[in-house]
């Protein structure tokens, strides 16, 4: 019995060993790709809410258009913003009403920020299956704030799976889906005129 009890926590050790076994090759991160196009779906605990939003990401400029909805409660309420040169351009689809807000914050990576520390690989879904399983790098890290991330990308091409952002009372999760490398049309960036107007008008 004692023998049975021993090996139950054997196997419990192999099992978290090999779901973050350290690779020397990992230890300088990889490198996202800097224009995609995809889908995030977002939970934020401070909030308490959640986001389906379609993503356009240029991380050379640094600027993204994020399409979005986002649901607290029963309520949902659908914005596009454009984040240009660190301002938010905020646009409610329902009201039209936009409010421009420049970010005191610096710019979050989706993808692998260049000095993200590397915790790992480890497979999602049946290891050794072809088809049945992606293999992931897990890295983490601090923003030029101090504000702690952690994620997962796709290995060996770097796509972004997962991310996670800490906050003082709270957590946002990002899931990223059907991500493709690329942007089809740069005009995207480019804020809705109800923000143009409220930028000249103030
Ligand atoms: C703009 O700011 C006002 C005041 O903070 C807020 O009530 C409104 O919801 C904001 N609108 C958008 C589109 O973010």
């Amino acid at each position: 019995m004692l023998l049975c009890r021993l090996s139950g926590m054997f196997s419990v050790v192999l099992i978290s060993a090999s779901l973050y076994r350290v690779d020397a090759q990992l230890s300088k991160p990889c490198e996202s790709p800097k224009q995609w196009e995809g889908n995030v779906y977002t939970v934020d605990t401070k909030t308490n809410s959640m986001r389906r939003a379609r993503v356009v990401y240029d991380e050379n400029a640094p600027r993204v258009r994020i399409t979005e909805d986002i649901s607290i409660g029963n309520q949902v309420d659908f914005y596009d913003v454009v984040y240009l040169h660190n301002v938010e351009y905020r646009l409610n689809l329902k009201t039209r009403q936009c409010n421009v807000t420049a970010l005191t914050r610096p710019f979050r990576q989706f993808g692998v920020p260049q000095d993200a520390n590397f915790i790992g690989k480890a497979t999602i879904g049946i290891a050794g299956i072809p088809g049945e399983n992606v293999v992931i790098e897990n890295y983490n890290g601090q923003f030029r704030d101090g504000t702690k991330y952690f994620g997962d990308v796709t290995y060996p091409d770097c796509i972004p799976v997962s991310r996670g952002v800490y906050y003082e009372s709270g957590l946002s999760l990002d899931r990223f889906y059907d991500i493709n490398v690329g942007i089809a049309d740069p005009m995207v960036f480019i804020p809705h005129k109800e923000c143009a107007e409220k930028l000249s008008g103030s």
